[in-house]
C-alpha cells in the first residue's frame, strides 16, 4: 500500500492532466488523406531526413516515431528499401519524400538550415543546443556508413548526442528519437508549441 506521502493522488500540484498530449484521438477506420488534412496545421517545423541503406528496420521505426512528433516531412536518401511494417502504418498519415542521392536531397533542401547528427563529428553536444532553428532539417546517418563527410561539411551545425559506454554509437532510431525529443523539450509545454 502506498503510504499518504507517497501517493500520487494526494498530490494535485503534480497532477496537471495534461502530461501527454495526442493530436487526434486514433482515426481508427478513418480515410488517411482526410487524417492527413486534420493534421496538417499540427505539423512542427523540422524535418528528418535518413539513408535508406543498411537501416530495413531503423527506417520505419523513424516514420512511427516521426509521426509522433509530428514531423513536417521525412526525407529518405536512396532507393533501398526497408522494413514498412516497423512505422506501425503510420506511412500513411505522413509525407515521406525520397530523393535519389546528396545532390537531389541538397536541393530538396534548398534554403533550410541543415543539421546533421552525428557524434564524431559533432561541434555541439545535444545538451548545450538552446534552440533549434525554424524549418530545421535533421539528418542522420546510415547504420554503416553514417553522414558522408559533404554532407557533414555543408551542415550549418554538427550535433552529437553524449552517450558514456565503449560502443561507438547509439542505434538510428534511437538517436532520431532522442533528438525529435530534445526538439520537443524546447518547444512544447503541457501539449501546446511554444515559440
Ligand atoms: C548507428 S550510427 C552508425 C554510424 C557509423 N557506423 C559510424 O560509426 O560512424 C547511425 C547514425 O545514428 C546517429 N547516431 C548514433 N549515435 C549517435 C550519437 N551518439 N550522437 C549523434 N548521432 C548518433 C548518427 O546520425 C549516425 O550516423
Amino acid at each position: 500500500m502506498p503510504t499518504t506521502a507517497t501517493n500520487p493522488s494526494t498530490k494535485p500540484a503534480l497532477r496537471t492532466g495534461k502530461i501527454y498530449h495526442m493530436g487526434l484521438s486514433p482515426p481508427l477506420g478513418a480515410d488517411p488523406q482526410e487524417v492527413r488534412a486534420l493534421l496538417s496545421p499540427l505539423r512542427n517545423d523540422f524535418t528528418i531526413a535518413l539513408y535508406a541503406a543498411d537501416n530495413a528496420f531503423a527506417v520505419g521505426a523513424i516514420i512511427r516515431v516521426a509521426h509522433s512528433f509530428l514531423a513536417r516531412e521525412i526525407v529518405i536518401i536512396g532507393d533501398a528499401p526497408y522494413y514498412e511494417k516497423a512505422s506501425m502504418g503510420m506511412e500513411k498519415y505522413e509525407s515521406v519524400v525520397r530523393v535519389a542521392d546528396d545532390d537531389a536531397f541538397l536541393s530538396h533542401v534548398g534554403a533550410r538550415p541543415l543539421w546533421a547528427v552525428e557524434k564524431d563529428h559533432a561541434t555541439t553536444s545535444i545538451h548545450a543546443v538552446t534552440t533549434f532553428p525554424r524549418d530545421v532539417v535533421l539528418l542522420f546517418g546510415s547504420e554503416r556508413f553514417g553522414i558522408p563527410e559533404p554532407l557533414v561539411r555543408r551542415a550549418q551545425a554538427v550535433i552529437g548526442i553524449p552517450i558514456y559506454g565503449v560502443n561507438h554509437s547509439l542505434p538510428l532510431a534511437v538517436a532520431a528519437g532522442i533528438v525529435m525529443n530534445e526538439w520537443a523539450r524546447r518547444r512544447y509545454a503541457d501539449g501546446v508549441t511554444v515559440p
